[in-house]
């Protein structure tokens, strides 16, 4: 029986910092260049995993040289690769560029030949053996199908979204808890970008029969809406040295599922998660900094 179990993308992610962007056309030479292991989702079970969960992510990977280094670094981290498929094609790649001077990350990706992953591909068998199903608009038919199971068996579904897909409004009528970036959320209740996420939070909950909703705000924290007893949430960030924020919103939707796992209540996941964003906020990339539950709770003060 499986903690978490993840649906979604992966990546390798080129990451480099510099204090000042290229200009077209130039050569920048930069004092960190790195590669790491990235993508919403396996990132996001890279820090369940590294929390304590029983992990698996389940999708296809590429057959090209970085397979075997996806895999392996899945593995390191105690994550399940045994419902990865190998199909012909590329593995997607991702350019980082860390702009430490005014915070910035810029990114640079492509999806072209990156096998698929559908509908047909989803082994429904093992939805039913996992505490709580992850999932993101990647391989939005298969998240379709995992999610239409998952409802189908009471398995909370927990969304990573980030951008609006032809697929959004069937993927969140099977979603339990959506934990939405700020963009999302303005894109897909149309808000201008001056409006209050405070309404904007409103006018999603409006637009949707999800139970749980949530918006996380980057170094502003997150806040969320509880349905049900009409409750709001909110929590700020930790206050940290930050040094890189890549994959922030990714290891806060890994910690998110793990602690919905363990049935911690909605106040302590979302303290939890946001430390250990904080925490990860603190290394380059999204991997290299996330916590161990024993840093998570040296980092709170909890003994
Ligand atoms: N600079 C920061 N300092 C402390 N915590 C942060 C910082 N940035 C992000 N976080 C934490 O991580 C959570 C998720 O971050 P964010 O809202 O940026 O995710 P995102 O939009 O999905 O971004 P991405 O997927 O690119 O990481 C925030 O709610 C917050 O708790
Ligand atoms: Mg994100």
């Amino acid at each position: 029986m499986f903690d978490v179990l993840g649906i979604g993308s992966f990546a390798i992610d080129y990451l480099c910092v510099t204090d000042s962007y290229p200009q077209e056309d130039e050569k920048l030479e930069v004092d960190v260049l790195e590669m790491q292991g990235g993508g919403n989702i396996a990132t996001a079970c890279v820090a369940a995993g590294r929390l304590g969960g029983n992990v698996c992510y389940h999708g296809a990977v590429g057959s090209d040289e970085n397979t075997q280094l996806i895999l392996e670094e899945l593995r390191r981290e105690k994550v399940n690769t045994d419902h990865i498929e190998i199909k012909k094609g590329k593995n997607p790649v991702a350019f980082v560029i860390i702009n430490r001077k005014n915070s910035t990350r810029t990114i640079v990706y492509s999806k072209k030949q990156v096998p698929s992953f559908g509908y047909e591909d989803v082994d429904t068998g093992i939805i039913g053996e996992t505490g709580v199903l992850l999932i993101d608009f990647y391989y939005e038919k298969a998240s379709l199908k995992a999610s239409q199971e998952a409802k189908k068996l009471g398995i909370p579904v927990v969304l990573d979204a980030e951008r609006v897909t032809p697929l959004t409004d069937d993927i969140l009528r099977n979603t339990s808890h959506v934990v939405a970036s700020k963009s999302f959320a303005r894109e897909y209740t149309g808000s201008p970008r001056d409006r209050d996420m405070d309404k904007v939070l409103d006018e999603f909950s409006q637009k949707t029969v999800c139970p749980f909703i949530f918006i996380t705000l980057g170094s502003d924290g997150v806040i969320g809406f509880d349905r049900e007893n009409n409750k709001k949430y909110s929590q700020n960030a930790f206050e940290v040295d930050t040094f890189d924020t890549t994959g922030a919103g990714d290891v806060f939707h890994g910690a998110f599922s793990l602690f919905l796992s363990r049935k911690y209540s909605i106040d302590d996941i979302l303290k939890y998660s946001s430390a250990c964003s904080a925490i990860k906020c603190g290394e380059l990339g999204g991997r290299k900094g996330i916590p161990t539950m024993k840093e998570v709770q040296e980092f709170l003060n909890i003994t």
